[in-house]
């Protein structure tokens, strides 16, 4: 058979920018264990349509009962990709876990429904699903939530989840403080190199959710004098100044959520874009993609997803599908967990072939 079929014919079947399709021949060609992942998606791939009700379900489920947890679950899948690839390392526990690394301790969220989703597709649909191709259809089904289903990508399988964390690479993720030129070279390492689809990625990203007023000090207290325009809205640094005051204890500062999106923090829309153009964003990352020094392409990127919410929408679903393909783990590198915090193998008493990497506290 031919290796990867079910990547190739889930990708034929859908919209896929060139640039999208240039980064999978990629990852065909130079990844190892090729007949064995085709083994895994294809089997995953006959259940398709079991697994993705069971997502949809309780995706949908935990965005009506909170808002915010389509933003959590996106944010999940992004944290997991851009670390060591697609491969569910975010999930584990662990003294040594990703969760807990600086950026992600105690600001990554949704882990219990990721639980909730493995074991419903392993009691309904009889087959184990990777835990990073949960993550990647959780991401979809929880942008469908809050876009109206306008917005969705193709989500192959076949993700093989990796066994330990890789903590030491949470260092990959953008940061708020970084510069425009770091912000493109950390996405281009994933294979995100169009810039439009990273404009349009961040923006889609902070179209919902939140933020801690510990992540906006240096876009309010820092100095800003390094961005060429200071073209903050006066009444909205008030507003956040109020709202996170320069004398915050870390604990303080850590506690307090501001909404990314100053106009429509639930949905999945152009307010994040709108707001930027009226200079209301709270994180210094995010004032600096709408740096007006920025290279022409970036700045065309921003004018795209401001001006035409169709282009923006579906710059953002091709961005993902790219995304969601970064660096997938062959299967001598990796597993199918049966259960997503711990890799399969560990033992409570030590002897288990994940412990030699891993610890659980
Ligand atoms: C330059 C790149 C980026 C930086 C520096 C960045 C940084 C941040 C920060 C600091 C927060 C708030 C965390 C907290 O206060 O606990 C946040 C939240 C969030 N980010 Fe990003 N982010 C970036 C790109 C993205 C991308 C590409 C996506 C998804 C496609 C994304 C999705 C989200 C979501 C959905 C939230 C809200 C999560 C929630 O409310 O639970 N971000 N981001
Ligand atoms: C994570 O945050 C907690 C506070 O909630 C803190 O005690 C702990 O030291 C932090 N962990 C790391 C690894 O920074
Ligand atoms: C990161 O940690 C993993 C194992 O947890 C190790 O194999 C890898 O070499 C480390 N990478 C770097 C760059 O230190
Ligand atoms: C702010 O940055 C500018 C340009 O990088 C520099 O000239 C200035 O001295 C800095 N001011 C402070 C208070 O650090
Ligand atoms: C949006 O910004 C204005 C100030 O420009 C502020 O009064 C308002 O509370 C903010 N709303 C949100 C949801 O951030
Ligand atoms: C994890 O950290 C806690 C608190 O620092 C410690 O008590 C525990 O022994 C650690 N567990 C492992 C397995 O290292």
């Amino acid at each position: 058979m031919e290796p990867f079929g079910a990547w190739k014919q889930a990708q034929a079947m859908v919209r896929v920018t060139a640039l999208a399709s240039a980064v999978f021949v990629m990852l065909l060609v130079g990844a190892p264990g090729s007949g064995e992942r085709n083994d895994y998606s294809s089997v995953s791939e006959a259940h398709r349509g079991c697994v993705e009700d069971a997502v949809d379900s309780i995706v949908r489920d935990a965005v009506r009962t909170q808002k915010r947890m389509a933003a959590s679950l996106l944010r999940l899948h992004f944290h997991d990709c851009f670390v060591h690839g697609c491969d569910g390392s975010v999930l584990l526990d662990g003294n040594n876990s990703e969760k807990l690394a600086p950026g992600n301790n105690n600001s990554l969220r949704g882990f219990e429904v990721v639980d909730a989703l493995k074991e419903s597709i392993t009691s309904k649909c009889d087959i184990q699903i990777s835990c990073a191709d949960i993550l990647a259809l959780a991401a979809r089904s929880a942008v469908q939530s809050v876009s109206a289903s306008h917005v969705t990508w193709s989500v192959p399988f076949g993700r093989y989840d990796s066994k330990s964390p890789y903590s030491n690479l949470t260092k990959d993720l953008p940061g708020t403080e970084d510069t425009m030129d770091i912000i493109l070279k950390k996405f281009a390492a994933q294979g995100i190199s169009d810039p439009k689809q990273v404009i349009a990625l961040i923006g889609g990203g902070h179209t919902i959710g939140r933020t801690h007023c510990s992540f906006s000090r240096r876009r309010l207290y820092g100095n800003l004098t390094s961005i060429s325009a200071l073209y903050s809205d006066p009444q909205y640094v008030t507003y956040l100044r109020q709202e996170c005051p320069k004398l915050q204890t870390d604990e303080q500062a850590s506690a307090i959520e501001i909404d990314l999106d100053n106009t429509s923090r639930d949905s999945f829309d152009l307010g994040f874009f709108r707001s930027l153009r009226e200079g209301r964003v709270a994180i210094r990352s995010d004032m600096v993609i709408g740096d007006p020094a920025n290279s022409p392409d970036v700045r065309a990127a921003v004018t795209l997803c401001t001006d035409d919410a169709y282009a923006f929408y579906n710059t953002f679903a091709s961005g993902m599908e790219v995304m969601g393909s970064a660096h997938i783990l062959g299967r001598e590198e990796g597993e199918i967990r049966t259960n997503c915090r711990r890799p399969n193998g560990y033992s409570s008493g030590g002897g288990g072939g994940g412990g030699q990497h891993y610890a659980m506290p």
